[in-house]
């Protein structure tokens, strides 16, 4: 469990505040977007979290324990948190020792480490790259190395900047629905993201950050269809809702098509919170 209790945070004494009285609460095995502009003060939040960064007012807990006064070296063996730019991060010669350095760190013995070490790269299908130097990947690849190694050491919570960027299709489904599995066997999640269209189809809560502020919390599909939202915070706007409305105009009998078929979950639920809001017909 995590609680921001009016965190306020500045890098320097005189400049103006980069948090303002931040709250907010995630409770054990949430799947949680950070979502805002450039510059909205998203990788300053999280690094709250593991203690990197410690506020200048305000309280942090996790586990319902004012972090304050822990070290980071305690905090790490909670909170896994893979940086925003994976080149920060890696440093080992091969993915392979990249990945078996953590649980090295823990002490764990070469056998456990090597089992580890193979089941979370078959997990991110990057076992064709274990003896390669992270260096030579692509941008994706390398970014998934970084998350996969996170991942080795099991913390309870897992904190991810940008985790899908420049990463293709497949590589942001498999890691989509790798984050659901883990948050369902109760790990608690937070993404840091710009890509929308990844948030709404795999992260259920979203906290929209502006300017230092949290500005709203709540069901991601709820928050993704507030136009007026998305506009002043800069947002995109999910393709499925502009898919939706250029349907819609074009075929007014398309609800009861999608109520035959049933395309998607995802698409039903939008048209029925749109039908309430505007009250009866579509
Ligand atoms: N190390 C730093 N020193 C001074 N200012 C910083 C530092 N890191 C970030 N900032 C400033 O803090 C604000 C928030 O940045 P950041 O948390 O990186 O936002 P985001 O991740 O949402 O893009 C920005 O105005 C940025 O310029
Ligand atoms: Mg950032």
């Amino acid at each position: 469990m995590i609680e921001f209790e009016n965190v306020s945070f500045t890098y320097k004494k005189k400049d103006e505040l980069v948090l303002r009285n931040v709250t907010f609460s995630i409770k054990k095995g949430e799947l949680v977007a950070f979502v805002g502009r450039n510059g909205a003060g998203k990788t300053t939040l999280i690094k709250h979290i593991n203690g990197l960064l410690r506020p200048a007012e305000g309280e942090v807990r996790v586990n319902t324990e004012n972090i304050i006064k822990k070290p980071i070296s305690e905090m790490a063996k909670i909170v896994g948190l893979a940086f925003q730019n994976p080149n920060h991060q890696l440093f080992a010669e091969t993915v392979k020792k990249e990945l078996e350095f953590g649980p090295k760190n823990l002490g764990i013995d070469e056998e456990e480490r090597e089992k580890i070490v193979l089941d979370i790269a078959k997990q991110f299908n990057i076992t064709h790259l274990l003896e390669r130097s992270p260096f030579e990947l692509s941008g994706g690849e390398r970014r998934l190395v970084s998350i996969a190694s996170v991942l080795t050491m099991n913390q309870q919570i897992l904190v991810l900047d940008e985790p899908s960027f420049g990463q293709d299709y497949r590589q942001k489904e498999m890691l989509g629905n790798y984050l659901k599995e883990l948050s369902d066997n109760g790990m608690t999640i937070i993404v840091v993201s710009h890509d929308i269209d990844f948030i709404s189809e795999y992260i259920p809560r979203v906290i929209v950050l502006l300017d230092g502020e949290i500005t709203a919390d709540g069901a991601t599909l709820d928050i993704l269809s507030d136009d007026d939202l998305i506009r002043k915070s800069d947002l995109d706007r999910p393709i499925l809702l502009d898919l939706v409305d250029s349907i819609k105009s074009k075929y007014p009998e398309f609800q009861s098509f999608l109520k035959e078929t049933m395309i998607a979950d995802n698409l039903l639920t939008i048209l029925t919170q749109e039908k309430t809001k505007k009250g009866g017909s579509m």
